[in-house]
């Protein structure tokens, strides 16, 4: 990785926007990279506006590396607004926003957030836009911490989607 986007990463996590479970939140995704290891959850809360179904927030959980950490924080914030299918749209060095492009051997950690903004958004596979039953947040444990400590990943508990399967 070069001096440039270590820096970039390195401010995006100091400070990182939208960590963290949301309670309230309409669906949730998670991902998994069996090859590196990292997990990722993302929460999605929709909105009215203008006639128009669009996500209001997202927060995430990672134990992701510092890229994909700095990645979910800029996609949190610049899915927001869109709709569902817009957000969908977006390619992972969008999501990846004012870092720019990644490296190849980092790309896979933007398509680790894309991947769990896919799931979020595209519950049990339905269309977008065809979200009338979305996952169930409050059916899952706690914090991806809870989940993984309680061995759920394992068993089957949570639905965690490969990236790579
Ligand atoms: Fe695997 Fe970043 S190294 S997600």
């Amino acid at each position: 990785m070069n001096d440039d986007l270590q820096k970039k990463v390195a401010q995006a996590i100091h400070d990182p926007k939208n960590v963290g479970e949301m309670t309230d939140a309409d669906s949730v995704g998670t991902v998994g990279n069996s090859e590196c290891g990292e997990m990722l959850r993302l929460w999605v809360k929709y909105k009215e506006q203008d006639g128009q179904k669009v996500i209001d927030k997202a927060s995430f959980q990672s134990f992701g590396c510092e890229t994909a950490i700095a990645v979910a924080s800029l996609a949190t914030e610049l899915i927001r607004g869109k709709t569902a299918d817009e957000a969908l749209e977006m390619k992972p060095e969008e999501l990846s926003g004012e870092l720019g492009p990644l490296p190849p051997m980092k790309i896979h950690c933007a398509e680790l957030v894309q991947g769990a903004l896919r799931d979020a958004l595209s519950p049990d596979d339905q269309e977008p836009g065809q979200m009338e039953s979305p996952a169930k947040p409050a059916e899952l444990s706690p914090t991806l911490q809870d989940s993984l400590n309680a061995g759920q990943a394992k068993s089957g508990g949570i639905n965690i989607r490969f990236l790579d399967e």
